[in-house]
């Protein structure tokens, strides 16, 4: 192994400068091999001057820094780009460029670090001859085959610290606090959170929830003399019989901005309690800053273990956490049945018992 090449795609995650770190140190100590760092996701293979190399000096100091020195997007597809052709938006398939810019540049793997729309794409390229190896990240703990992603617990701190601050000014001002939280389709953050932060209501995409149980749940704190509630929402929460609801509609290369959901509650919370009842969307906080210890530890140990998978030839895997060890899966396994909440998990029935209403059946 001569020459790898790292790339950083899809939304940021706190720990992905740690796993850039790990990989760069691993690849020259260990096994005298050259890194290059490719700009902004797959665009990076796209342009003139999307790689550069990546040596022990660019990566001093970024261990404790959020976001990515290489840069990210995730509107990068290259099996569908949007290109303008003729003064035309037109919709293409670049992967083959991709293919041959690894070939050209004698590049012996490409370590894709992603969550699953990146992760997905480093699936595809891998039958066209690309040696991927896959890092899996995401806030939202929603990759299949690995018990955590790195900045999920960055985030899931950043989301507790805003309940507790919620809690006292909700209490000072009788207020319902409905507090919006990221999760598109998998509500680890807004359950955990809640659950840490002590939140009144926790709603989750993967529970379907009922307003009126909602109500059920403020009236009794009420009735018992509590005139104050948090309520914690994924952004990818929605009604029973209802649709998710975006603040832009996606297509067949952007997918949907999800947001709106806390709005929607607290309006119908007020409505139905005359309890005055406001909403705070935590949004990107939860994705920038510092990674926590856990996060930078995953994030060092993914990216040397993503470095000896590549000496190995395992290309087509990923790196994964299982039982606190880490072990390699195929990317196709992986991304096979997608990680959701588990509604009958110990979280869930904890939760429960505590009197947490999930906003699906009336509480004790
Ligand atoms: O997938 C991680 C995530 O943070 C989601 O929870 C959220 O819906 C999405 O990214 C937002 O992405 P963007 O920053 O592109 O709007």
């Amino acid at each position: 192994m001569k020459r790898i090449a790292i790339l950083t795609g899809g939304g940021d995650a706190p720990g992905l400068n740690a796993v850039i770190r790990a990989v760069v140190k691993t690849a020259a100590n260990q096994y005298n091999c050259e890194v290059m760092g490719v700009r902004d996701g797959f665009d990076g293979f796209l342009g003139d001057y999307g790689l550069f190399p990546l040596d022990a000096a660019a990566v001093r100091g970024i261990l404790p820094r959020g976001g990515t020195i290489l840069g990210s997007a995730n509107r990068g597809n290259p099996f569908a780009r949007k290109v303008i052709r003729a003064g035309r938006e037109v919709v293409e398939d670049v992967s083959q460029k991709i293919k041959d810019n690894i070939t050209d540049l004698k590049l012996d793997a490409l370590i894709v670090v992603g969550g699953d729309g990146t992760l997905r794409i480093a699936r595809e390229l891998f039958p066209i001859g690309v040696p991927v190896i896959g890092v899996p990240k995401t806030i939202d703990n929603d990759i299949g085959g690995t018990e955590c992603t790195f900045g999920f617990d960055t985030a899931l701190n950043v989301a507790t610290e805003a309940l507790d601050r919620l809690h006292s000014t909700a209490e000072a001002h009788h207020r319902v606090m409905v507090i919006e939280l990221m999760g598109r389709e998998a509500g680890f953050i807004t359950l955990t959170a809640g659950l840490a932060g002590g939140a009144d209501v926790i709603l989750i995409p993967e529970i379907p929830f009922t307003i009126e149980y909602i109500i059920d749940k403020i009236k009794k704190r009420t009735e018992r003399g509590t005139h104050f509630s948090i309520v914690a929402v994924a952004e990818g929460a929605r009604r029973k019989g209802g649709e998710i609801i975006v603040s832009r509609m996606g297509d067949e290369v952007y997918t949907p901005r999800l947001g709106g959901i806390a709005v929607r509650v607290a309006d119908e919370i007020t409505r139905l309690t005359k309890i005055e009842s406001r909403v705070i969307v935590l949004g990107h906080l939860q994705r920038g800053g510092t990674p926590t210890a856990f996060d930078r530890d995953l994030a060092t140990r993914f990216g040397a273990a993503a470095v000896r998978l590549a000496a190995e030839g395992g290309y087509g895997q990923m790196v994964a956490l299982q039982q606190g060890k880490i072990v390699n899966i195929s990317l196709e396994d992986a991304l096979a049945v997608p990680k959701r909440v588990d509604v009958n998990c110990d979280a869930i029935q904890t939760a429960r018992g505590l009197g947490i209403s999930f906003g699906d059946s009336p509480v004790i």
